[in-house]
């Protein structure tokens, strides 16, 4: 096996990305990124974008800053599939974590689904501490098109950032 070394960045996540974001969730999901960069136009939300030289999004995640006052909330972490398990969620949570320091905020909050194991092990290696659980819900898009709303139990995980 050879190892290789990717050089990677965080920045904003575009319009123009979204073209390239195929391997993140449905259309469904795709429109409603879209909706969020709306929303970052105007400061609510961060939405990252990390990239390879090429400049095309391997991951992205966003941080809502109107959940809780005083805290971001990290939401919708995905790395490409074919690129899991090399350290680009780890790479993507602490680019995240600088923007909100970078807003003079020191609170992280992020929730993970109680069937996502994997994920939780993770954000607790990155330091966050669970501290509560609670239903959530979305629609999710089945191949045909069509919409169901998806129903599942989720911990609540926070940090301090120092
Ligand atoms: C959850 C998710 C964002 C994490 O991103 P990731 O890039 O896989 O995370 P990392 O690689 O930083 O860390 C995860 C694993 O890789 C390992 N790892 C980290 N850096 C590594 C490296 N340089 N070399 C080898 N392994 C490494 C970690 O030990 C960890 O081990 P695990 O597979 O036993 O959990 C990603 O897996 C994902 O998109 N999953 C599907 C969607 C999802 O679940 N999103 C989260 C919703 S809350």
């Amino acid at each position: 096996m050879k190892n290789v070394v990717l050089k990677l960045s965080a920045r904003d996540l575009v319009h123009a990305d979204l073209a390239s974001c195929g391997w993140a969730g449905s259309d469904h999901h795709l429109a409603g990124v879209a909706g969020q960069l709306e929303r970052a136009r105007t400061g609510e939300v961060d939405y990252l974008a990390i990239c390879p030289a090429t400049d095309i999004p391997v991951a992205k995640g966003g941080i809502d800053y109107q959940i809780k006052e005083g805290v971001g909330t990290l939401w919708q972490l995905a790395v490409h599939p074919a690129l899991q398990s090399c350290g680009i969620g780890t790479f993507l949570v602490e680019a995240a974590e600088r923007r909100i320091r970078s807003r003079g905020l020191r609170q992280a909050e992020l929730s993970v689904e109680e069937s996502n194991p994997r994920a939780r092990a993770l954000y607790e290696r990155l330091g966050y501490a669970a501290y509560d659980r609670r239903p959530d819900s979305w629609d999710e898009q089945a191949p045909d098109g069509s919409l169901r709303r998806y129903e599942t139990m989720c911990t609540l995980l926070r940090k301090e950032l120092s």
